[in-house]
């Protein structure tokens, strides 16, 4: 007994040691200097020779470090050597590593929201060789961008400027971004983190970030062409967080004990529909899962959600990791089930979560690597689901290189962080994020050739704004061009005049003397944050009434420009002839003065569109926050969510408004033709709820979509033609919309959009090819995603331009 445990135990304390001394250099350095990576710039592989012997071993006896056999073999030599207290010490985020077998420590937790940022335990910091990466616009604005090919390259420059930053020993290689949560209230405090309220537009921007963190271009070898679980990877990212998680902190309620009641159609239209885009179609290699219960069971110790749904359903090829500390907070916040520590281990790795990001509390860092054993020992937790869960791990280390390297991505280095190209790119995306909310008589673009003197009006944090426009999971940016200097570059002559005190005494005359007065208002994170969400959406400390009177002292109307991420509402501006134009900018990143001065004087003409609709104050009187439910609720006489199911008056700006310097029109050159989707048999047909007073409903409903081959597809060509006298570019937004006949459908839901540059005067095409499974099915009330039989519509454009036709879907069962 004792001779067979020794071995094991002295592995035992040799991971125990390695796990402190990566803990006490965290601490020690977490004002943010010094190198605390894992491997501190010493090696770019584990499986280095060199290592090896100056550990005292012989790499050679360790397969798991040779290269010519399979991923799966050698993570299964690798864990096969493990104790298994060795594997617990490496179910956690700061993981010890085996010492023993040559296995270094490895910090998991990295984020990249939106640029590298160096919020977590240390494992991605700044200073010396690398004092800054490049900070793009918060996800909100980028989102309203509407443009894939930017999504993925935004992705790119951070998965580039994050090898760069590993090869110098400043990062590691897991990032738990993007936050793809819908914004199903306006009040929730996380909103700058996400692409907003659509599910299908928050699924196209993960899917397109995540291709741009992870895809590497041309590196696909023999084996990943068959195993997706050798697919190399640059960076690994993360969908985030699994799920029906959109409730921070509000009226007393908090996201670690909240219990989201949450409808299986929902949960399948709204909730889940973003994170089945991200694994699907863009193949993540990380799902985090989120605080919250739903429907009383913790999302990180539900079997259902993690093992059937994401990695059955969805195959994830990757890991499952905790918020940060979900697993604790089964325990100490939400009482679940009253569980002790072991209990809560057991089940949340029994329900398919890999790793524990935990924070110290009590002396205790995380729960899986505190009570992992324990759970075994006592017989709560086999240990091969120890085994699954490192598996799942070290697969996704190999493929990021971790072992063998990345020959391609091994000459970046500092000159590979924020290069000019990068930097342009980060105003690039705030320029196309950029939403003209109001333009009356044309106020803008403000002319360089006549605008000869500005006055900007505003808070100090707004103007001057070196804080505000970073927003939350920042880095460290390369610099900071704030409002004042980009207006400053274009005008020279530009005055500043401070209201932080809630006025601002010098409008009157400073607003005469100039030929154009802008004013800078907005939030911060003080008002709009996780852990904080909002509590009504006007704009805060008096700024309405400061502005009234700066637009009142000015002899002609003024420019108002509204950092948020949330819809603010700006009534009082809207309807106010004194304030000619608003903008809405967001929180635009490091470059965001340069963007907002391209805007304002015309160097571009913006084209962005809201990605979440903006809402008048009187909205949230109606729903309390805690109400997850999409739909209008007659039994509390709640008014529904989002634009696809509020119709209510109480909207400022919808969903997707955005105006341009330039006009558009539409013309499309396709007649719709009816389709035939032909069922296979009866049973694929499902029932659904017609409106009252519908009286012969279909033979056949509805097709189930899952049973379908969805080969059917609607194509059309809308053509834009640009009539006005400057260059734009232009969103065409795509919807279809049910059959009117279908009771509880969405009015309408986004199905495609494509952003275009058409010069002044020209036409382009855009063709569109819809398939009937993807873009007509809806989620029906026992939450199958039927095709629905009959006349649904197309809807091109917005309100302001627009065109439908309709789709006459007829289903025929066959005989
Ligand atoms: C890196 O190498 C140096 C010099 O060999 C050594 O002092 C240091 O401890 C190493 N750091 C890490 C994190 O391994
Ligand atoms: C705003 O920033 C500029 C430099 O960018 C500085 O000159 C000016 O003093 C600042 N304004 C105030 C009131 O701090
Ligand atoms: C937000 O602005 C308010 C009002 O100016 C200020 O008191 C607060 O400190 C700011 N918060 C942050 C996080 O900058
Ligand atoms: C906030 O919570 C209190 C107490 O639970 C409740 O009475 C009140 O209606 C809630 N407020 C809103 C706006 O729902
Ligand atoms: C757009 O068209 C409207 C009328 O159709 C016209 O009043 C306006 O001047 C045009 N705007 C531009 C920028 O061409
Ligand atoms: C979309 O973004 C890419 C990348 O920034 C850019 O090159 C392209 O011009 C954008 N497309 C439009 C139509 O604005």
């Amino acid at each position: 007994m004792a001779s067979s445990s020794s071995p094991r135990r002295l592995g035992f304390l040799a991971a125990l040691v390695f796990a402190v001394s990566v803990s006490a250099s965290v601490s020690s350095v977490s004002g943010g200097s010094g190198p605390i990576t894992t491997n501190g710039g010493n090696y770019t592989r584990v499986c280095d020779p060199a290592r090896f012997s100056a550990a005292g071993l012989d790499m050679a006896g360790f397969p798991y470090c040779d290269a010519s056999l399979p991923y799966a073999d050698r993570v299964r030599d690798l864990v096969g050597r493990m104790t298994l207290e060795e594997k617990v010490a490496n179910l956690g985020d700061r993981a010890g590593g085996a010492p023993r077998v040559g296995l270094p420590g490895y910090l998991w937790w990295g984020e990249a929201l939106h640029g590298v940022s160096d919020v977590g335990p240390g494992g991605t910091w700044f200073g010396d060789a690398v004092p800054g990466a490049t900070s793009f616009p918060l996800v909100i604005n980028s989102a309203a961008s509407f443009n894939e090919t930017l999504w993925r390259a935004i992705g790119g420059v951070v998965s580039t400027e994050i090898r760069a930053m590993y090869n110098l020993g400043h990062a590691e290689l897991t990032y738990w971004s993007p936050n793809i949560n819908v914004v199903r209230d306006p009040r929730w405090g996380r909103a700058s983190e996400t692409p907003g309220e659509d599910p299908f537009v928050v699924g196209r921007y993960a899917v397109n970030f995540v291709r741009g963190m992870q895809d590497i271009d041309g590196a696909t070898t023999a084996a990943a062409a068959t195993d997706a679980f050798s697919r190399p990877i640059k960076v690994s990212s993360c969908c985030k967080h699994y799920a029906a998680y959109d409730v921070d902190a509000w009226n007393g309620t908090d996201r670690l004990t909240f219990d989201a009641r949450v409808q299986e159609r929902d949960m399948v239209e709204t909730f889940e529909r973003p994170f089945e885009m991200c694994i699907r179609d863009g193949d993540a290699s990380c799902v985090m899962c989120s605080y919250n219960r739903i429907n009383g069971v913790p999302a990180c110790a539900d079997a259902r959600l993690l093992t059937e749904t994401v990695r059955r359903d969805w195959q994830l090829h990757g890991y499952i990791v905790s918020d940060c500390d979900s697993v604790r907070v089964m325990v100490r916040d939400a009482k679940w089930l009253g569980y002790t520590g072991v209990e809560a281990t057991a089940a949340a790795m029994k329900a398919g979560l890999d790793l524990d990001c935990g924070m110290f509390w009590e002396g205790v860092h995380d729960f899986f690597t505190t009570y992992g054993v324990d759970a075994v020992r006592q017989g709560k937790l086999k240990e091969s689901a120890v085994d699954n869960a490192l598996t799942n791990l070290y697969l996704t280390l190999m493929r990021l290189g971790f072992f063998d390297g990345i020959p391609e991505l091994e000459s970046l280095g500092a000159a590979d962080v924020c290069t000019e190209e990068h930097k342009e790119l980060a105003a690039d995306a705030a320029r196309q994020g950029m939403v003209l909310l109001k333009n009356d008589a044309a106020l803008l673009p403000l002319s360089p050739e006549k605008v000869n003197s500005v006055a900007l009006f505003g808070q100090l944090q707004h103007i001057n704004a070196t804080d505000v426009m970073l927003g939350d999971y920042r880095g460290k940016p390369c610099r900071v061009v704030t409002p004042y200097d980009g207006v400053r570059k274009v005008v020279s002559s530009t005055s500043v005049h401070a209201c932080d005190k809630g006025s601002c005494d010098t409008a009157a005359a400073a607003a005469k003397t100039v030929d154009a007065t802008i004013v800078v208002a907005g939030l911060n994170m003080s008002v709009e944050r996780e852990s904080n969400d909002r509590e009504d959406l006007l704009l805060p400390w008096s700024q309405a009434s400061w502005i009234n009177a700066v637009a009142e002292a000015s002899p002609s109307p003024i420019v108002l420009v509204i950092m948020s991420a949330g819809g603010v509402d700006v009534s009082f501006a809207q309807d106010n002839p004194k304030i000619g134009a608003v903008v809405w900018a967001g929180y635009p990143g490091e470059e965001g003065g340069t963007a907002i001065a391209d805007v304002l004087f015309g160097k571009y003409n913006p084209g962005g569109r809201l990605p979440l609709t903006w809402y008048k104050n009187e909205y949230v009187s109606k729903i309390p926050m805690t109400s997850m439910a999409l739909r209008p609720d007659a039994e509390h006489g709640y008014p529904g969510r989002t634009y696809k199911f509020y119709g209510g008056a109480d909207v400022l700006y919808p969903f997707g408004h955005g105006l341009s310097y330039t006009n558009f029109t539409y013309a499309s050159a396709t007649a719709a033709a009816p389709v035939t989707v032909k069922v296979g048999a009866w049973e694929y047909c499902k029932q659904l709820t017609y409106k009252a007073g519908v009286s012969s409903p279909p033979a056949c409903p509805a097709v189930n979509v899952a049973s379908h081959a969805c080969q059917e597809e609607v194509s059309f060509a809308v053509t834009v033609a640009n009539t006005g006298g400057r260059d734009g570019t232009h969103v065409v937004p795509v919807y279809t919309a049910p059959p009117a006949e279908v009771d509880g459908a969405p009015r309408k839901q986004l199905v495609a959009f494509r952003r275009v540059r058409v010069a002044a005067g020209a036409a382009v095409e855009v063709a569109f090819a819809l398939n009937v499974c993807k873009s007509f099915a809806i989620v029906e009330e026992t939450a199958y995603t039927v095709v629905p039989s009959g006349v649904s519509r197309v809807l091109v454009g917005d309100d302001a331009l627009s065109l439908s036709f309709p789709v006459q879907i007829d289903l025929q069962a066959a005989a």
